[in-house]
């Protein structure tokens, strides 16, 4: 719009410090700790003023700080939506004040995508299908039914749905492959640990879990050991993320495969607010590059893990 073409021309004419706006989803996994550590190192090199704030997991929250930033006139507005769905009213005000908009990490499922100019993070779908063709792989040749527990990260968020159904996609391939019990553990260690006790008590024969992250795959590792079983190997174990906690338990053989989810997103941000403030043109989706480790990996790797 032209109130935007003016607002991003007068940052950059003028010559003073740019203000980003980051509304954080919260603190509830190591990958978040690193992600938020990325950013706001980020910020500091490319000589921005950061505003940062923690939503403690909460939309509500998020919406209020982004009406804050609105508010205050920042520059640019940044941030990884906590669930999906419910942006369009505060993404239109941001709209009609003037500021661009750009996600981090995950996405919102608003059919107007001119409320934000681009969408930097992890294919979560694909890091779903990684951990369902490993299992594929790894039961190809079994004649008996395994009995697959998941972890799904937060209700409603992109990555516990799109983990969810890139793994139920894969292993679909193979109908002995069966997930008997599938709840969220909202991505903590806390509620990981909590969640596995109940599947541990209520399911006698559990042979997979797949955890949609480290943090929850560790508190549930807990659990299984407090129940007498060896994680990794009386219950196999896949997770996604590979913050340092998961290659260590990974390097252990407690977990057998994790799937990598880059956090660190603070340098192409940074990009990218350049660029829009430039008025530049750039992809609306820029997509992180990202591995997969099995314990093997996970030794090697451990040592040269940032966070
Ligand atoms: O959105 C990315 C996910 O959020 C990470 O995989 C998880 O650890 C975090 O809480």
């Amino acid at each position: 719009t032209a109130a935007a073409a003016a607002t991003t021309a007068s940052a950059a004419q003028s010559g003073k410090k740019v203000t980003l706006g980051f509304a954080q989803v919260g603190a509830e996994s190591g990958w978040r700790t690193a992600n938020t550590k990325s950013i706001q190192d980020s910020a500091k090199e490319a000589g921005f003023d950061l505003k940062f704030s923690d939503a403690q997991q909460k939309q509500e929250n998020q919406i209020k700080a982004i009406r804050t930033y609105i508010q205050q006139k920042v520059d640019v507005i940044a941030f990884s939506p906590v669930v999906e769905s419910g942006w369009d009213t505060v993404l239109k005000e941001a709209k009609d004040a003037g500021i661009p908009v750009i996600l981090t990490d995950r996405a919102v499922d608003s059919k107007d995508t001119s409320l934000y100019k681009t969408f930097i993070g992890s294919d979560f779908v694909e890091e779903g299908r990684s951990a369902g063709k490993w299992l594929v792989d790894k039961y190809k040749d079994t004649k008996d039914t395994v009995n697959i527990v998941e972890l799904q990260g937060t209700t409603g968020s992109a990555p516990a749905n799109d983990r969810k159904a890139g793994f139920d996609e894969i292993i679909k391939s193979n109908p002995n492959l069966k997930v008997i019990a599938s709840q969220t553990g909202d991505f903590t260690r806390a509620k990981g640990k909590e969640v596995m006790q109940a599947f541990l008590k209520a399911n006698k024969n559990i042979n997979v879990l797949y955890a949609h992250n480290d943090d929850m795959a560790l508190g549930a590792i807990q659990a299984i050991e407090e129940a007498g079983l060896k994680p990794g190997k009386d219950i196999v174990i896949i997770s996604v993320d590979g913050v340092k906690d998961g290659f260590q338990a990974a390097s252990e053989g407690k977990i057998n495969f994790i799937v990598e989810c880059n956090p660190l997103l603070g340098g192409q941000l940074m990009q990218a607010v350049r660029d829009v403030l430039a008025n530049k043109e750039i992809p609306k989706r820029i997509v992180t590059k990202e591995g997969v480790f099995t314990s093997e990996d996970a030794k090697r790797e451990l040592p040269n893990r940032q966070y």
